[in-house]
């Protein structure tokens, strides 16, 4: 080892002092266990649709193994535009305003790489998706994480994130319908963040990847609210509406200083999303609104079997709107959401996923998905009312 190894660790601070994500301990876990019912991954149990594979499959067979241009093919960005102005009648230039991306995984980072100056921070909330603050933090920024409140439905409220604005405030992170509480937030209330956010001069930097997923309730696009379009950064994608999570495609839209500093980094690190995705895309905005249609309607199915399973088992579950989680209370069990998950997995091999993996507020709960056959979550819910049994 060189004397300059000696003093100094290989790995960056930023890098160091991240958190490792709470939910990998227990995947960890489980590939050791036999038998496991999951409730614990994030994404759809259907494959792509058949059309949709087709038409990847297809550009192969034609040959369509190249780069595509950096901001992804204006095929997709031209489909991409439409399919925008038609569902939320918000318009976007195909060249210069969207940005075809690998999954909204990597807009996350390319948003906050492109916005933020060290110390710069974000407001989002607390619980909240897993990579939110990891993004922030790796492009040395500041997470600012405001508490949500069962009482609220899990809304993020303008008034609290008021609270938390400072000189330092660039932007808000919304990801509603919710990951991990299946919350949404209503028109009125989101109306009332962007008139805060007009107010303040904030961004708007928001997570749509489940808009598509919503029960009972309208689907709402932020940047289509009343002068918001050019304070806001649409992050859309194509994992979990189109059951298309290993394709690894999204987009973003918005304002074009910051899609063309996006792209700019895009072009650097990752040249261009992948082009047998970009021609599946295409094919899955064009015709698979069908499926969408039938994956919905079968999650929501899920969706009550599980609220009603938990209530009637006595984990106290509010009704979730959206995306594919239910976020049961386990308040009154005397155990951390951690003990919970742990002494729940190996005692009835069940996974679930600690509400604490997604923040300090996520404490007293659980993240339960649906996306799972109605059999397996009849046989979870029988299992974790034997658990309860033994344990309150
Ligand atoms: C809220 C949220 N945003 C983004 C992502 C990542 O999406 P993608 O597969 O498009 O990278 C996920 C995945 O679970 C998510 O839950």
């Amino acid at each position: 080892m060189s004397i300059k190894n000696k003093l100094k660790s290989p790995v960056c601070q930023t890098v160091a002092e991240l958190p490792p994500s709470g939910i990998r301990k227990f995947f960890d876990l489980v590939s050791t266990m036999k038998g496991v019912i999951s409730l614990g991954v994030g994404e759809p149990d259907y494959v792509t649709p058949w059309h949709i594979r087709e038409a990847g499959i297809y550009s192969l067979e034609k040959g369509y193994t190249m780069y595509t241009s950096n901001s992804g093919t204006i095929e997709l960005r031209e489909e991409i535009a439409k399919y925008l102005s038609n569902r939320y009648q918000v318009n976007y230039e195909p060249v210069g305003e969207v940005l075809v991306t690998t999954g909204v995984s990597e807009g996350l980072d390319l948003v906050m790489r492109a916005i933020l100056d060290p110390g710069d921070e974000v407001i989002m909330s607390d619980p909240c998706y897993v990579s939110y603050s990891a993004c922030v933090c790796l492009a040395r920024g500041k997470a600012v994480q405001v508490p949500l409140r069962v009482e609220d439905n899990f809304e993020l409220r303008a008034e609290n994130i008021a609270r938390y604005i400072t000189p330092n405030t660039r932007a808000i992170l919304l990801g509603y319908p919710s990951n991990p509480t299946g919350a949404m937030i209503s028109r009125e209330k989101l109306t009332e963040i962007a008139n805060l956010a007009k107010k303040r001069g904030l961004l708007v930097i928001s997570d749509e990847i489940y808009a598509r997923l919503v029960y009972g309730t309208e689907e709402l696009c932020f940047a289509a609210l009343p002068g918001m379009r050019d304070n806001t950064i649409l992050l859309g994608g194509f994992s979990k509406a189109y059951a298309m999570t290993g394709w690894r495609l999204g987009y973003a839209c918005g304002n074009q200083e910051i899609i063309a500093a996006m792209t700019k980094i895009h072009q650097f690190t990752m040249l261009c999303a992948p082009i047998t995705a970009q021609k599946a895309a295409v094919e899955a905005l064009r015709n698979g609104d069908p499926s969408v249609k039938e994956m919905v309607e079968d999650y929501n199915r899920r969706r009550m079997l599980m609220v009603k399973g938990f209530n009637n088992i006595g984990l106290k579950t509010f009704e979730p709107k959206g995306a594919f989680y239910t976020f049961p209370s386990i308040q009154n069990t005397g155990m951390t959401s951690e003990e919970f998950s742990e002494n729940l997995l190996k005692e009835e091999t069940v996974l679930v996923v600690p509400g604490t993996a997604f923040g300090a507020h996520g404490e007293g709960y659980i993240r339960c998905c649906y996306a799972t056959a109605m059999n397996d979550i009849e046989e979870a819910l029988t299992r974790i009312k034997r658990f309860l049994s033994k344990h309150t």
